[in-house]
């Protein structure tokens, strides 16, 4: 068995954890990243694409930035559709705050480079991944890769293994407590080769159901529907996904999404879940690995980044100075913004979305909310200051 010694044990290479290697690098803090997929499994998976002010700023602070810069796509509001009008909350003159558009595999792609390029270790394809003894004062992180078995000893551990990952359930069940509450539709997706025909997102309350369109590029548009949680995609042909699209998002002013060859289609589920305390000895758990919300907010891949943001810091006091106060604080500091993103994440949702069982009173008193959020300033700028990204603490 090889023996690797390092500073801070990383599992998972999704966004959470290329993000906390690079940003310890640069505090000249070691780690090793280890993540079960192939690198092309991990850039290729489609996933959001919405960046808050403060990621965005991050990113570029980190010097990982250049490409985001050039292909990113700054947005200074977004569309709210009911009754089949637009309505545009306008965040630069509400908040002066902005967001930028650029997927989340954009943002994995090049923090994978970045990470290369400090030649520092990134194993992906291992198996058998475990933790071992993270509540002692030398926890360790064994896994198999290439033929080999090898066994990572360190300080700390880092979770960012996501939600299905094997961090979280290593901590004792009853030392965690586990907050929930899953939704009785899911969203269908698709990546469409078709230029954006607004260039910005619309989210849109339909009789039907929620749509919303987004993009990817000035040629890729991204877009969704509201389903069944567990929809069957064989059910839905190209045609009847167009045509569902054109319902639920057509305006009286003529705009409708663009049409053009559907290159990827997915169903996922929605739900919030979160995981308390987000520390268990020397394991910290980061990003879907503690906490999911309903995409509806664009706020996985900002409470992801938010997360290992401060863990970063808490890492660099604690080989600093050695104090562990900022390690102390670490899940209640991270856990204030997650419970405020799904306070907001859940708001957007039930804002938009057409419950199955929803009485008609349910129906007026959306509508009525909806009528509020788009003409009330205090309303709008609420709605805009979460969407951009509250004030790191
Ligand atoms: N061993 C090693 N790696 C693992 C294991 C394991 N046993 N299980 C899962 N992983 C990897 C996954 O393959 C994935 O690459 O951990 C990574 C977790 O990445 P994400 O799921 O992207 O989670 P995170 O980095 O916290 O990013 C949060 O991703 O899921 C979206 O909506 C979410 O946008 C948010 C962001
Ligand atoms: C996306 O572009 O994939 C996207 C945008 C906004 C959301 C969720 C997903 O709220």
């Amino acid at each position: 068995m090889s023996d690797i010694r390092t500073q801070v044990g990383i599992v998972g290479a999704g966004p959470a954890g290329l993000l906390l290697a690079h940003l310890l690098h640069l505090e000249g803090i070691e780690s090793v990243v280890i993540e079960n997929r192939s690198q092309r499994h991990v850039i290729e998976r489609v996933r959001a694409g919405v960046l808050e002010q403060g990621t965005v700023d991050l990113l570029h602070e980190a010097g990982v930035g250049c490409r985001l810069a050039k292909e990113g796509m700054r947005h200074e509001g977004i569309y709210l559709a009911f009754g089949g009008v637009r309505h545009r909350i306008d965040f630069a003159s509400l908040t002066g705050r902005a967001i930028a558009v650029y997927g989340q595999n954009e943002v994995v792609t090049d923090l994978i480079h970045a990470r290369q390029a400090t030649g520092q270790p990134l194993f992906f394809e291992a198996a058998d991944v475990a933790i071992h003894d993270f509540d002692s004062a030398s926890p360790r992180i064994t896994f198999k890769h290439a033929g080999g078995a090898h066994a990572v000893r360190c300080d700390f551990i880092a979770g960012c293994d996501g939600f299905h990952g094997i961090c979280r359930p290593a901590i004792p069940a009853h030392a965690l407590s586990i907050f929930e509450c899953e939704y009785p539709f899911g969203w269908l997706g698709i990546l469409a080769h078709a230029a954006p025909s607004c260039d910005e997102l619309v989210y849109s309350r339909h009789e039907r159901g929620f749509a919303l369109f987004s993009m990817r590029s000035s040629k890729v548009t991204r877009l969704y529907l509201q389903c069944a949680p567990d929809e069957d995609i064989r059910n839905w042909p190209d045609e009847r996904i167009w045509s569902e699209l054109d319902a639920r998002l057509s305006t009286s002013d003529g705009w409708k999404p663009n049409q053009g060859e559907i290159f990827q289609k997915g169903v996922t589920g929605m739900r919030s879940f979160v995981a308390e305390p987000m520390r268990h000895g020397r394991l910290f758990l980061a990003g879907d690995a503690a906490h999911i919300v309903p995409p509806t907010g664009a706020k996985g891949l900002n409470l992801a980044v938010a997360d290992v943001r401060y863990l970063s810091i808490a890492l660099a006091g604690f080989y600093r100075e050695r104090s562990e106060r900022a390690l102390q604080e670490y899940s209640a500091k991270c856990l204030r913004r997650v419970w405020k993103a799904q306070r907001f994440s859940n708001w957007m949702t039930s804002l938009l979305h057409l419950s199955p069982a929803a009485a008609p009173f349910e129906n007026r008193r959306q509508l009525a909310e909806l009528d509020y959020v788009t003409s009330s300033t205090a309303a709008m700028t609420s709605l805009a200051e979460n969407y951009t990204g509250l004030p790191m603490e």
